[in-house]
């Protein structure tokens, strides 16, 4: 009984959300869905998903924050090396015969994707032709990216993480540190967008020729995971490319077929022919 009483809650809460506010989280994986807003419940010392719910419905300044509990920004700079790596050697060569870039990195947490990636452009020759556009559908998430500040430990980890992808100078040469926080350097963000945008509800967001959406997928449906990656197929020009993350794939996708591997390991694909 008390089990189906916390689903009914759930479900309104997905209602309250989708008619108040326009975010459709019907199409999120259940359990850690649920798991996320039962910590929200704690997090805000209400008794239960239906107070939370009655707080989303009567107080719109609310709304970010529960977004960004929802929200599993949980990244790190450089996060699995080899993938960077095989961008830099297996993508990067194609991208530097284009004479303007479009990168659209979706799902951008606190921006530690987007400037290991700006990094590594910058060392490679190609930053100055590139426009990054790096989204989220949390705007909390996005003002921390904006700022570019990480805490110390977690940038001395990422160095290790940054030679293995091939980075040519030493980490620290791109940020200032101070106290037990690194604030990357802003030049970094020069060719950044930052912007919201939602995979679940939003339309094509550029022409781009590498889209990166990386562990962001894992948390939608099956469903919720074929609008995004036709979306990606949409957005993508005819030779462009997708990086997924590495628990990620796009073999059962209806636009599968538009697509071949270029590493399958990194989760590197290519756009074969217009959708
Ligand atoms: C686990 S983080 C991934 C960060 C980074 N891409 C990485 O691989 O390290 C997932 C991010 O996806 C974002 N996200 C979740 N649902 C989204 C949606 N519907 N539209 C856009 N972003 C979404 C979350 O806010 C979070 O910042």
């Amino acid at each position: 009984m008390e089990t189906d009483l916390d689903e009914i809650e759930l479900d309104l809460f997905i209602e309250a959300m989708r008619r108040r506010h326009g975010y459709d989280l019907g199409q999120y994986a259940r359990a850690s869905l649920k798991r996320r807003v039962q910590g929200l419940v704690r997090q805000h010392g209400l008794d239960h998903i239906g107070a939370l719910t009655a707080r989303v419905l009567r107080d719109t300044a609310f709304l970010p924050q529960v977004v960004e509990g929802l929200s599993v920004p949980v990244s790190e700079m450089f996060r699995d090396p080899f993938v960077f790596s095989a961008l830099r050697t297996q993508v990067f060569p194609t991208l530097a015969s284009y004479p303007s870039i479009n990168i659209w990195q979706a799902g951008c947490a606190h921006g530690e994707e987007v400037y290991s990636l700006a990094i590594l452009l910058e060392e490679a020759g190609l930053y100055e032709r590139c426009q990054i556009y790096a989204t989220d559908f949390s705007d909390a998430a996005l003002a921390r990216a904006r700022e570019g500040i990480f805490p110390a430990r977690e940038a001395r980890a990422a160095s290790l993480r940054y030679q293995q992808a091939g980075g040519g100078m030493t980490l620290a040469d791109y940020y200032h540190a101070r106290y037990d926080l690194v604030k990357l350097d802003a030049a970094l963000r020069r060719n950044v967008v930052f912007a919201n945008h939602n995979l679940a509800t939003d339309g094509v967001f550029c022409e781009a020729h590498l889209i990166l959406c990386r562990n962001v997928l894992i948390y939608f449906n099956n469903a919720l995971q074929n609008r995004a990656l036709a979306l990606f197929a949409d957005s993508l020009v005819r030779g462009g490319f997708l990086c997924l993350g590495t628990k990620e794939n796009l073999s059962t996708a209806p636009v599968a077929g538009n697509f071949a591997a270029v590493d399958r390991a990194a989760r590197i694909f290519r756009a074969m022919r217009p959708t």
